[in-house]
């Protein structure tokens, strides 16, 4: 990661889970951050102990990317630093578990918003200042391994993720000869804070293949650095991602039914 080091990366939802693991890996090979997420103190706390450990630049900016100029917002904030961001982590985001009917559309709406909506207005951002910039740039959409296929008792979560894999697949094709390389990263169940916030928890099975944030956001840089369209971190994820492809859907249906 020599050709990184002084560059500048904005990273959504960097106050746990996957967004503080990509943000002490990129810190480490001494890349400056821009650190957002809604809870303060601990994107402070995490800028504190990688500027003193890994010296290196740190900004925080408090936001909430489900609001309705959540992204905009950002973006304007971001700018008024005067840094250049060459690498985008787009990986704020959040599940709902359990049937569609039980959970209210407060809930769904503001799901869609962070995940498809706000994921989409930072990318249009982001992307056309990179290309005023020549910049040539490299961005992150987390995706998911239900984003490969319908997964009931989290069907809207899947259905953004499904969004999110299209749009990198797409993009990544799209901004190729402009430099600009977009990779879905995919991961399957990681021990974050995710299952807690979607009101769920991992089944027995699921937690046995439950895989540490370390090792997943590690496969999802090196991924994005060699410029690759979707990272599968994990051989079961791989195995289950792929089972998409030859399964017929009624069984997957009924097993990804039973997981859920
Ligand atoms: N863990 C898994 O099993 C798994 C599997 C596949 C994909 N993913 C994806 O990985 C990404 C990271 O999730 P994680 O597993 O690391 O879970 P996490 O620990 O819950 O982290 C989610 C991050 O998103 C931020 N966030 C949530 N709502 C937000 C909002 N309205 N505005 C701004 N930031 C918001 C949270 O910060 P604040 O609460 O401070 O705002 C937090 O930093 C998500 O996109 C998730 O869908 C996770």
């Amino acid at each position: 990661m020599k050709k990184i080091k002084g560059s500048w990366a904005l990273i959504t939802g960097a106050s746990s889970g996957l967004g503080a693991e990509f943000a002490k890996l990129l810190s480490k090979n001494g890349v400056n951050l821009v650190l957002t997420a809604r809870r303060t103190e601990k994107l402070k706390e995490l800028k504190d102990s990688l500027e003193q450990k890994n010296h290196v630049s740190v900004h925080t900016i408090s936001n909430d990317l489900s609001s309705n100029n959540g992204a905009s917002l950002l973006y304007k904030d971001v700018c008024s630093l005067n840094v250049p961001i060459s690498i985008l982590i787009n990986n704020a985001g959040v599940g709902l578990n359990g049937r569609f009917k039980d959970m209210s559309l407060e809930d769904h709406m503001s799901m869609v918003k962070l995940n498809v909506l706000s994921l989409t207005e930072l990318t249009h951002l982001f992307v056309t200042d990179m290309l005023k910039k020549k910049i040539r740039g490299y961005i992150l959409l987390l995706s998911s391994v239900v984003g490969f296929g319908p997964c009931p008792n989290f069907s809207a979560y899947a259905a953004t993720k499904a969004y999110v894999l299209s749009l990198a697949e797409s993009l990544n094709h799209e901004l190729k000869s402009e430099g600009i390389s977009v990779t879905a990263l995919c991961p399957g169940p990681t021990r974050t804070e995710f299952f807690s916030t979607a009101k769920g928890s991992p089944g027995k099975v699921l937690q046995t293949f439950m895989m540490e944030p370390e090792e997943v956001a590690s496969e999802g840089l090196k991924g994005m650095f060699a410029r690759n369209r979707v990272v599968v971190p994990g051989l079961i994820t791989k195995i289950s991602a792929s089972s998409n492809r030859w399964l017929p859907k009624s069984i997957l249906l009924k097993i990804a039914d039973k997981l859920g």
